[in-house]
């Protein structure tokens, strides 16, 4: 695996410094850092340069970040999981940088690593989204989380799962106050038909068991818009939700883990069956004409909800159909 260069602590020490969104002046940065007011100018390019962070600089008062930033911390995480999440959760690792945390993960995982790892990162150089797509992960402002999860079921069992894990990601968000948010079949999270987070499930093991599972999250909690220009679909961020701009983000991952840690448990113990209503109440689509992209098919339908393995119902040509593949969209003009 080729890691994301981590990034130099000297650079994080300067951001945390910043991190306020105030002024700090030249001469107090070079005096806590013990450096010159010019090294601190250079290191200061730098961070812009790499790390794609806006630094202003105002003669006379000093330099600030373009808007404050919360970094990840272990303690402030730690302090808002469950009781039940903290049991779970056999290793917590915070990277500043990485290539992909599904890919460092994975990577464990073929090293026999236990359930309940976890690792989130400020930044993604590789982030990697469902069907090969890029996943816009620049540094400080959103979520890149992913868990790994032993099941004793095999592959087939497992399907469902990240329905499972969208359900998970709702309650979440509803747990801190946010309401609208829906999912999209299979397991994107929407704000008024605009895409908030997304799951990438990633699955190894033998064919009847055990499973190991890769689960990864990226939600998009403050997206500046020269980043999100690289997005090729609608999206949204946390700060455009009602009551989401002022979410803290370490208490928004503790949050997610404690549904998702949670789900992977009950998951393990009675499948998708009992999440079943949950997935179809927050279901975007259900009811309304929708067109189902497999490779070149397109498919015509109305969406008719999920059936007991989590496959799409569409009703198609007058009959009930299921589907286990594919990307749906609201039929334009439909
Ligand atoms: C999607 O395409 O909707 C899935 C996006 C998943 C992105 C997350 S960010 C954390 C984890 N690491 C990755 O490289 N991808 C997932």
């Amino acid at each position: 695996m080729t890691e994301g260069a981590e990034i130099p602590e000297m650079h994080l020490q300067l951001v945390r410094m910043l991190a306020d969104g105030h002024f700090h002046s030249g001469e107090k940065l070079a005096e806590a850092m013990g450096l010159s007011r010019a090294a601190i100018w250079k290191h200061l390019s730098q961070i812009r340069d790499r790390m794609g962070i806006e630094v202003f600089a105002v003669r006379g008062k000093g330099y600030r970040l373009s808007e404050p930033l919360e970094l990840f911390q272990d303690s402030l995480i730690r302090t808002h999981l469950s009781d039940t999440a903290r049991d779970r959760l056999s290793k917590l690792e915070i990277f500043s940088s990485i290539d992909s945390t599904n890919s460092y993960l994975m990577e464990r995982v073929e090293k026999k690593s236990p359930s309940g790892h976890v690792c989130v990162a400020e930044q993604q150089t590789a982030g990697r989204g469902r069907r090969g797509r890029y996943w816009v992960s620049p540094f400080g402002n959103n979520i890149y989380l992913s868990l790994h999860w032993v099941f004793t079921l095999t592959l087939g069992e497992l399907s469902g799962l990240s329905l499972a894990a969208g359900v998970a990601v709702v309650k979440s968000l509803e747990s801190l106050g946010l309401d609208g948010i829906k999912l999209k079949w299979p397991n994107d999270v929407l704000w008024q038909n605009r895409k908030l987070a997304g799951l990438l499930l990633e699955v190894s093991g033998e064919q009847d068991g055990p499973s190991r599972v890769v689960l990864g999250l990226g939600l998009n909690s403050h997206m500046r818009q020269d980043h999100g220009m690289e997005i090729d679909q609608p999206w949204v961020d946390l700060s455009q939700i009602p009551g989401g701009k002022q979410i803290s983000r370490n208490r928004l991952v503790a949050a997610l883990l404690n549904e998702l840690l949670d789900t992977m448990a009950r998951f393990e113990a009675e499948g998708l069956n009992p999440l079943i209503p949950g997935w179809e109440s927050y279901d975007a689509y259900l009811g309304q004409p929708v067109v189902l992209q497999v490779g070149n098919r397109v498919i015509e339908g109305v969406h008719q909800g999920i059936d007991a393995n989590g496959a799409l119902l569409l009703l198609h040509e007058g009959r009930l159909q299921v589907y286990h593949g594919g990307e749906i969209s609201l039929r334009p003009g439909g």
